[in-house]
């Protein structure tokens, strides 16, 4: 499949309509499949997106022994062999995805040791590994840090432990909540992040025989106990929050009338309520929303938060939201430092935005966007150059789609095509080889 993205802008009218269907979220399917390593037997998996994070994520199990069938779309089994699983995370694989760390805790808690390489350098922020470290030792496990990466034992096993998390941590938090359903005694996890996903992947593991509590608020109490249990209970995974809410800053653009299904509007009550005091008309059903078009856009700040607050992955679609909306509206970036970057790219279509410092922008509305060669440094921004591609007057081509948007949107062209957006994959141009002068 080729890495490009060609697209049709339609100049800011409204042509879009009709019904996108919203896949599983890849940031509870991620941890979900770490987790199968909590579990005696069979686990079955369902409404996993078909996306490469996910296949990722098979692979570094399928490396380390385990069995992963795909039963059909979106249906996988995994099965931990009893004997023989390794505790190496490739490096390969892991230093290309960061969210691999979560397999860390759930190894851990059932090997008792767990190695994996330093993550590769993110383009959104620094993305340090202390917690994890700190977490760890205070689990009774020893880590040792090498040039190439982590070494973690815990030779009696994972003891239950208490801490205060100095950063609310989405990743940090599952890890733990994993290691802990395998140690002895109980942990306490403070100032826990309260994302969905965290909520979702406590929901699937009490149902598997563990004892977690206070998921989706700031403390979580988990009770150490035996290997989990997937008899009988198939995993579905939730509805993805940020691809929700990136259609529905698409159809708040470009639609006459857009239905965005199989989603759950609870997850995006800041984002939803943010776009109607911006002037969209948006309809909440029990798991749709539908927004219409508005004649007229007005600014408003954003700044981004730990949930229940404005989430950083919507941050970017919201910003060529903004570009399009009359006066001047401040984006705030409170999470990660690297996350404003592709503003310049916005910049380059004819949007006009400031940047104040790495957190902060200003966007002055509205502006004309023209179609560009736009590459992204990352996937929701790389969502976020669709949105504005497809507002845009001309053409724009997207490049290294692979390395980002084929990452966390299924089968985007063809989902996106449906509701009317002028989309393609290019060809693959095939590689021509240098000749040597
Ligand atoms: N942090 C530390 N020390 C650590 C770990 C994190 O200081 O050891 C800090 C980070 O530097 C950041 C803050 O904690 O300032 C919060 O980051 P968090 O750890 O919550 O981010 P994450 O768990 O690595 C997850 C999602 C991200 C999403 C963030 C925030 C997954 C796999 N990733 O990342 O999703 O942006 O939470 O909601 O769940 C994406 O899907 O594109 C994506 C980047």
């Amino acid at each position: 499949m080729s890495n490009t993205l060609v697209i049709k802008g339609f100049g800011g009218e409204r042509k879009l309509s009709g019904t996108v269907k919203v896949t599983g979220a890849k940031n509870a399917a991620l941890k979900a499949i770490a987790a199968t390593v909590l579990f005696r037997d069979t686990v079955t998996l369902t409404n996993i997106p078909e996306i490469s994070d996910v296949l990722r994520m098979f692979d570094l199990l399928k490396d380390m022994s385990a069995s992963v069938v795909n039963t059909k779309k979106g249906t996988y089994t995994v099965t931990i062999p009893t004997r023989g699983f390794a505790t190496e995370l490739t490096p390969g694989i892991a230093k290309r995805m960061r969210a691999s760390v979560v397999l860390t805790g759930p190894v851990l808690a059932r090997y008792g040791k767990v190695s994996f390489p330093h993550p590769g350098g993110c383009v959104i922020g620094a993305r340090p590994l202390d917690l994890f470290v700190d977490g760890f030792e205070k689990m009774g496990a020893k880590v040792v840090m090498s040039d190439t990466g982590y070494v973690v034992e815990a030779k009696g096993g994972l003891k239950g432990a208490e801490f205060f998390l100095k950063n609310q941590s989405v990743t940090v938090t599952e890890t733990f909540m994993m290691a802990a359903v395998l140690a002895k005694g109980t942990t306490t996890i403070k100032n826990a992040a309260m994302e969905p996903e965290i909520v979702d992947l406590a929901q699937f593991l009490n149902k598997c025989g563990a004892k977690i509590s206070g998921a989706g608020s700031p403390t979580i109490t988990i009770k150490g106990g035996k290997l989990l249990t997937g008899k009988g209970h198939p995993y579905k995974t939730m509805p993805d929050r940020i691809e929700a809410g990136s259609f529905l800053v698409l159809g708040a653009l470009a639609a006459r009338e857009l239905h965005i299904t199989n989603c759950n509007p609870v997850h995006l009550e800041s984002p939803i309520e943010t776009l109607r005091s911006a002037g969209v008309p948006i309809e909440v059903k029990k798991s749709e929303i539908i927004v219409r078009a508005s004649s007229h856009l007005k600014a408003v700040d954003i700044k981004t938060h730990e949930y229940p607050g404005f989430p950083t992955d919507l941050q970017a679609p919201m910003t060529v939201f903004l570009t399009q909306a009359e006066g001047e509206s401040k984006v705030f970036e409170t999470i990660f430092e690297g996350r404003l970057n592709y503003t310049e790219s916005l910049a380059a279509m004819g949007a006009s935005i400031t940047m104040m410092d790495p957190h902060r922008v200003l966007v002055r509305g509205k502006s004309e966007l023209r179609g560009r060669k736009l590459t992204s440094p990352d996937l929701r921004a790389g969502l976020a150059f669709v949105i504005a591609a497809v507002v845009a007057k001309g053409e724009s081509v997207i490049h290294n789609v692979d390395t980002t948007i084929d990452r966390g949107y299924e089968d985007i062209e063809n989902r996106l095509r449906a509701i009317g957006v002028d989309i393609e994959r290019a060809e693959t141009v095939p590689e021509v080889t240098p000749s040597i002068a």
